[in-house]
């Protein structure tokens, strides 16, 4: 997937070339879904979570869409009842990176958290490795974007223009002589998507986060999650080293360059910001005010807020990267949508130590009342 770089090296579908990707594509799919069925029925380690064979994928040119014509994916992934696993489904690297009518809305907001955090969100640790890292971050994603999408990002020299944005940023991160730092802000104010990239550690036996865009965290703060690693990272997250550490760290060491896993996770939250880095969880100790219907605005301030994850591998530097998009929908849409009876039951298929963890009895009852009523 990663496999062509430098970025102007993604292919694009002639019409013949698009034909031959379609029965690439089809053969792929045929051998994927043979290889999973049978790798499930050996029983192999780690064969729950479905992974594409490794192999270079084609990404294909939206030539046809418009932009501000693609409602944003209506993610709804909350279950009856909450398991804490990875949950991680396959993915295709046709769908790493989104665009939807968000995009300049959300990229100017985006743009604007970035300035008035600089301290806070683009954060890299400063070391040689790393750099090289977030350089091969950049041109993949530049990359992608003017492969993808060539109708709105066009090659202008040494430049990249964004023609939805009328602005520009640099085609090469190496030649454009910009810090690592500037760098993940070109892509903090360009995609929606967050980006963290980490990288194995011999000697901690874990992934360590190096670098990161994390322009919308929730519930922690992102400076303090830069530098040190995977279960260090999760350290507030109750159940963690029981729950998720052993299959996390295996699973971290097993994704190739060529595979790509998305998930999603899910709360509520009583605001309507992406950058939220406090106010979202509680300590196992701490006595959680309970809050009511008749208080909150379902319409303006109480969203449902879903984070869209992938994971994956650079080729050259061997770092993983995280992705993280995140949408806010006002509570009253999903009432709309006719599934509010189904998110009570989510909420109360909770367990209690994540109940506490995610203040659902601050909001859980509220969000019962509304959902119930006329
Ligand atoms: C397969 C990958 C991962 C899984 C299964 C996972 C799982 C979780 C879970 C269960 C939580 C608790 C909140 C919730 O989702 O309900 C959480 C929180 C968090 N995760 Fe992950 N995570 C993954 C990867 C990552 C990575 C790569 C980072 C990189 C920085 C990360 C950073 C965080 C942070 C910062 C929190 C908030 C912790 C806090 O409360 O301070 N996660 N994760
Ligand atoms: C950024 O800071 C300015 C000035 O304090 C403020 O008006 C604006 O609302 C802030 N924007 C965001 C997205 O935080
Ligand atoms: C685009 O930006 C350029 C340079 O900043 C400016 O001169 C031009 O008027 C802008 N065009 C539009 C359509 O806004
Ligand atoms: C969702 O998971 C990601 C990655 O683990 C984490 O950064 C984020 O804080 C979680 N979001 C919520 C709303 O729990």
């Amino acid at each position: 997937m990663f496999e062509n770089l430098p970025a102007e090296a993604f292919s694009r579908g002639s019409v013949i070339g698009w034909g031959f990707s379609v029965l690439t594509f089809l053969l792929c799919r045929y051998l994927v879904n043979r290889w999973n069925t049978q790798s499930e029925k050996r029983g192999r380690p780690g064969a729950k979570v479905k992974l594409v064979p490794r192999g270079r994928m084609q990404l294909e040119p939206q030539l046809n869409i418009e932009w501000n014509n693609i409602e944003p994916a209506k993610f709804r992934p909350f279950k009856p009842q909450y398991a804490m696993t990875m949950a991680l489904e396959k993915a295709d690297f046709q769908e790493w990176l989104l665009l939807e009518n968000t995009y300049d809305r959300m990229t100017t907001h985006r743009s604007e958290i970035a300035k008035n955090h600089t301290q806070d969100v683009n954060l890299v640790v400063d070391d040689p490795r790393t750099t090289a890292a977030v350089y091969e971050l950049y041109d993949t994603v530049v990359g992608y974007m003017f492969t993808k999408w060539p109708q709105y990002f066009s090659r202008d020299g040494k430049n990249i223009k964004n023609l939805i944005k009328n602005t520009t940023f640099p085609a090469n991160a190496e030649r454009s002589k910009q810090s690592p730092k500037r760098l993940l802000e070109y892509l903090a104010e360009n995609v929606e998507e967050d980006f963290i990239v980490l990288e194995y550690d011999e000697n901690e036996e874990e992934y360590i986060a190096k670098a990161a865009t994390f322009i919308a965290p929730s519930g922690f703060v992102p400076a303090e999650k830069v530098g040190i690693k995977l279960s260090d990272i999760h350290g507030p997250v109750p159940k963690y080293d029981e729950k998720l550490k052993l299959s996390m760290n295996r699973f971290f060491r097993r994704i190739e360059t060529g595979q790509l896993v998305k998930r999603f996770n899910w709360t509520i939250q009583n605001s309507d910001k992406i950058y939220l880095p406090k106010g979202s969880h509680a300590g196992a100790a701490e006595k959680v005010e309970r809050l009511h219907a008749k208080d909150l605005d379902f319409d303006h301030t109480v969203h449902f807020r879903v984070e869209r994850q992938t994971l994956s591998r650079l080729p050259k530097s061997r770092f993983l990267v995280f992705t993280i998009r995140t949408y806010l929908t006002p509570l009253s849409q999903l009432k709309k949508e006719g599934l509010g009876e189904r998110l009570v039951e989510a909420i109360h298929g909770l367990p209690s130590y994540i109940k506490q963890y995610k203040r659902a009895d601050a909001w859980g009852p509220a969000v019962e009342e509304y959902m119930t009523m006329p």
